[in-house]
């Protein structure tokens, strides 16, 4: 709010507040190597694209006479109370969107100052446990890449759960790198160097594979994470990435009601509707219009997580409309970290929650209740 009422007071703010100026001033910063890796999808990138654009084929009707002097954009996760439904989806490689290499403290303290909650990447490049703490009293989930090694595996969930992480987001679409032109065209796969790995180098499971230490032959050890990144999931696994943890296991990636249905009775707790921005797989439905159809499946058993395309205040308010419970902002948080850092990427998400907040007080809902019941019409 205090961005808006100094944008009505005629004071311009020291970032742009809507997304195409943001994503524009963000790619001029960035090297083109960093441009590429966060704005790469697959293939011709339709996907992504469209993830995007089909926010705009979904429409909703305002009421009026409706009290909104006040609105209530709180949600609750596992019993944790949030200020809104928004928070951060994981972003590997993170490190590479701020100066300093540390993009993942930086989003951790806009959590802490916002009170949206970060999704830490294992692919992160400060440790974990440094993330958790920079985030404060505001809860964190952390998302799983399963190594191929069980006990690599099973030493980072519990390192995770031992900091404090609130969930175990595991995503189930990335064993293996999707058709990424821009990186393949280019030799750019920033994972590949070693400072980006910071969880597994620190971890004692995947030191014991390592003839000689990381900070010692880097070379080697980037080499045994690539060999053991990315173990194929299948319902089969659920029993034991339920044996590693008490943390709730949400799964990311669920994009068809039957895969819903099947998570849950094989004990999931929550649903976390994704198409990974389109970077994984080309030829898709926009994750916005497969959301609905997962919603209707899961039938409020479990939460319902979204991610994919959201842009601003008005695509996460139609998120909500179509039944997610909370709603992930990927790419524009790394623009807000790019342009300012901890601050940058707090603005961002304050201008997401305003815009949010002001969509409401116009359109005569005072609660995500009022927004679910109003819905939203494909047009
Ligand atoms: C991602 N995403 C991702 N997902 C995940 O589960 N673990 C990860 O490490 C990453 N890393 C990652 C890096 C970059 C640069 C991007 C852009 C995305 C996917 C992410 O969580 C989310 O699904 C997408 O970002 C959503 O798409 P938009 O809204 O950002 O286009």
């Amino acid at each position: 709010n205090a961005i808006y009422f100094a944008g009505l007071s005629g004071i311009v703010p020291e970032w742009p507040v809507d997304h195409a100026t943001l994503r524009a001033r963000a790619e001029a910063h960035w090297s083109p190597s960093v441009r590429d890796y966060v704005q790469g999808g697959c293939g011709d990138e339709r996907t992504q694209d469209i993830n995007a654009t089909a926010f705009a084929h979904w429409g909703m009707v305002p009421r009026m006479m409706v009290d909104t002097a006040t609105r209530d954009l709180s949600a609750t996760l596992f019993g944790h109370r949030l200020p809104s439904p928004l928070f951060m989806a994981p972003i590997g490689v993170n490190g590479i969107c701020t100066d300093d290499g540390h993009g993942d403290l930086a989003a951790a303290q806009a959590s802490s100052a916002t009170g949206v909650p970060f999704c830490a990447s294992t692919l992160a490049n400060d440790p974990l446990e440094a993330v958790r703490a920079a985030c404060g009293e505001i809860p964190a989930l952390f998302q799983l890449y399963t190594s191929r090694n069980p006990d690599v595996a099973a030493s980072i969930v519990a390192r995770a759960e031992a900091a404090g992480y609130a969930a175990l987001v595991v995503t189930l679409d990335t064993w293996v790198t999707g058709w990424r032109p821009r990186d393949l065209n280019t030799g750019n796969f920033p994972q590949l160097r070693g400072h980006v790995l910071a969880n597994y180098f620190g971890d004692p499971a995947f030191r014991a594979l390592l003839t000689r230490p990381p900070e010692e032959d880097p070379q080697a050890a980037v080499a045994t994470w690539a060999a053991t990144f990315g173990r194929v999931l299948t319902w089969d696994d659920m029993a034991w990435l339920r044996s590693l943890t008490r943390m709730p296991i949400i799964l990311k990636g669920i994009c068809h009601p039957d895969d819903a249905h099947r998570a849950i009775d094989c004990g999931a707790d929550g649903i976390y509707v994704s198409n990974h921005g389109g970077r994984q797989a080309n030829g898709g439905i926009a994750a916005i219009d497969l959301l609905p159809a997962v919603a209707e499946a899961v039938a409020g058993r479990v939460p319902v997580l979204f991610d994919s395309g959201v842009r601003s205040g008005t695509d996460l308010i139609k998120a909500v409309a179509l039944g997610a419970d909370l709603v992930g902002l990927g790419r524009p948080y790394c623009y807000g970290l790019a342009l300012g850092g901890a601050a940058g990427c707090a603005h961002v998400l304050k201008c997401v929650l305003a815009e949010a907040d002001l969509l409401m007080a116009v359109n005569g809902w005072p609660t995500l209740a009022a927004v679910r019941a109003a819905g939203a019409r494909r047009v």
